[in-house]
């Protein structure tokens, strides 16, 4: 594989291949998640859930994932670099752009950060800093205690064209990617045929650009009832490097995800 950049991206969502991420915190299965083909490694902030037992990523510190993303930039392949801005780094422009940069110092190709239309100029002076941008959109998880729950968001039609709002009013401030999580079906649809950028995909259905996991629960390791959206791959598979290149698979012949798998 040669090494995944933005326009890999670009031209995946131009010719409507389809591509395939995960989450990694550490060298060695950064290393494993690229040798199977995965283009996107995401060092998430779900790290402070499935790393360090916390019951939501609000604990998460820009040290930590510096940390995790120092790890994870060391063992990668060609897979492409994305990095969450954790908790509160949205509070004002300044703070994204210091930690922004903090991220990419630490190894970061593309930054993530959660929020709606109100970060537009977070983003514009990130991107004219050539920082590039995923923004994070329907379910975000640092707003679990305002949302009540991790709950499937975008159901009722209001809240869906909010939601395209919202993409439409980042992308024109600058983002080069977007990232949907837990929505419906025809919602990750409607805001991948609407925009131009690639659309990465998490229980927001097949028709997504792309699609994402949190590795624990792609290798089944995580506790407690998994959601509707993750499928265990180690199940069918005889290691951890055949469970990512199954995963890896699935994604690029839209096996996955399923009816099952969707809302
Ligand atoms: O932190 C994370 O792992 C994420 C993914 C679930 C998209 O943001
Ligand atoms: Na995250």
């Amino acid at each position: 594989m040669k090494p995944v950049t933005l326009s890999t991206l670009q031209a995946y969502k131009r010719t409507g291949e389809t591509f395939s991420c995960l989450t990694a915190y550490d060298a060695s299965f950064a290393q494993a998640a690229s040798h199977a083909g995965i283009e996107v490694l995401l060092v998430g902030d779900s790290l402070g859930m499935v790393l360090q037992g916390h019951a939501s990523t609000l604990p998460v510190t820009i040290e930590d994932i510096c940390y995790h993303t120092r790890c994870a930039a060391r063992g990668k392949g060609p897979s492409l670099l994305m990095v969450d801005l954790p908790f509160m780094s949205n509070a004002t422009t300044e703070r994204m752009l210091e930690d922004a940069g903090a991220l990419m110092r630490a190894g970061a190709e593309l930054v993530k950060v959660e929020g709606e239309a109100w970060m537009a100029d977070g983003i514009r002076e990130l991107t004219r800093r050539g920082v590039p941008v995923c923004a994070h959109l329907g379910l975000t998880p640092q707003a679990v205690y305002q949302i009540g729950g991790y709950k499937v968001q975008g159901r009722e039609a209001a809240q869906a064209e909010r939601i395209i709002y919202d993409a439409k009013a980042l992308v024109e401030a600058g983002a080069s990617v977007i990232l949907l999580e837990c929505v419906p079906a025809s919602l990750g649809k409607a805001v991948t045929d609407a925009l131009d950028v690639p659309v990465i995909g998490i229980g927001a259905g097949p028709d997504t650009d792309g699609q994402i996991l949190v590795m624990h629960d792609v290798l089944g390791v995580t506790h407690g009832r998994p959601p509707r959206f993750v499928k265990n791959f180690l199940n069918e598979a005889d290691c951890i490097q055949s469970a990512f290149r199954r995963y890896h698979e699935a994604v690029k012949s839209r096996v996955f995800p399923a009816q099952e798998h969707c809302f």
